[in-house]
């Protein structure tokens, strides 16, 4: 059974590998915490496991498991062979099915935003990292909140959806959040970046268009449910929202947060052996 997930749908495992370069991701914000060699890696919030397999293919020897709340997404896969060699296991990212201490990285990228109780998330991340061991938490602050000008149809159509998104434990502002909750979960040595994400000034580029069009889709129960009216009225303010993207004149933005931190206590790799054993 799957763990309830906003965007649910059959289109958002295809979506998710289309809006990123896993590879360059992994590059960027991975790379320097990666493990030497043959250590153990979990991606929480995997989706179809595309930012895993970047992983393997950064570091062939590791054990990358991916791990994510939707079973049928995740078997399915990306149909890249490369996937072929990752650990899959589903279930809730609020009590991760791993022994204590079994990971050398654990990161989650765009899954805590949708996690009403993420601080108990962040807490499992941390202790099935082994001491010593690197934590990554990757999410955005002002997701679908940061545009300008902001008009008065703009404003009637988004002030609805968000507040409907907050009941879902949907939080735009997630990002800012990952330094306390790192702290709380008591990660150490922690380092803070922050970079732009959706960045749309003027026009919208055709591609990126198409992405924002398919996930308004997907959220179009959503929206629908949240202005309570007519099919027609989430029609119109799919319609005002594009509109906004489509101006030369308006802005809108989000950033990525990215915090990382060093599970506290003695340093050593995980030894091999035997896959990680479900604790609970
Ligand atoms: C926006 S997608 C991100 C996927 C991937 N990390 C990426 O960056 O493209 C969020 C993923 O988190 C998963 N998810 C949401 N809540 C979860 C939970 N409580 N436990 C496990 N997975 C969860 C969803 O099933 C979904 O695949």
């Amino acid at each position: 059974m799957s763990v309830p997930y906003l965007m649910e749908d059959r289109r958002e495992a295809g979506r998710l590998v289309a809006k990123v370069d896993s590879d360059a991701w992994v590059r960027e914000y991975l790379d320097p915490v990666l493990p030497a060699g043959a250590g153990r890696v979990l991606d929480v919030g995997a989706g179809p496991g595309h930012i895993a397999e970047a992983v393997l293919r950064a570091r062939p020897d590791a054990e990358v498991t991916a791990f994510d709340g939707n079973p049928d997404r995740l078997a399915a896969g990306t149909g890249n062979p490369a996937g072929d060699a990752l650990v899959r296991r589903s279930g809730d990212a609020r009590a991760l099915p791993f022994d204590d201490g079994s990971f050398d990285l654990v990161y989650s990228r765009l899954m805590l935003q949708y996690v009403a109780e993420r601080e108990r998330a962040v807490a499992e991340m941390a202790r099935v990292t082994r001491p010593g061991g690197r934590v990554v938490l990757f999410d955005l602050d002002g997701q679908l909140v940061w545009h300008d000008p902001v008009g008065p149809e703009l404003r009637a159509a988004l002030d609805p959806v968000t507040e409907a998104l907050a009941a879902t434990g949907f939080d735009p502002h997630t990002g800012r959040r990952l330094f306390a909750l790192a702290r709380r979960a008591g990660l150490t040595e922690l380092t803070v970046r922050v970079d732009p994400y959706h960045l749309i000034a003027g026009r919208i580029d055709p591609g990126e268009r198409e992405q924002w069009a398919l996930k308004l889709d997907i959220a179009r129960p959503l929206i629908a449910r949240a202005l309570g009216g007519p099919a027609e009225a989430a029609d119109r303010a799919v319609a005002v929202f594009l509109a906004h993207l489509d101006s030369e004149e308006t802005l809108t933005y989000s950033v990525a947060f990215t915090v990382t931190g060093t599970v506290a206590g003695v340093a050593g790799a995980v030894s091999g052996g035997a896959a990680p054993a479900a604790s609970r």
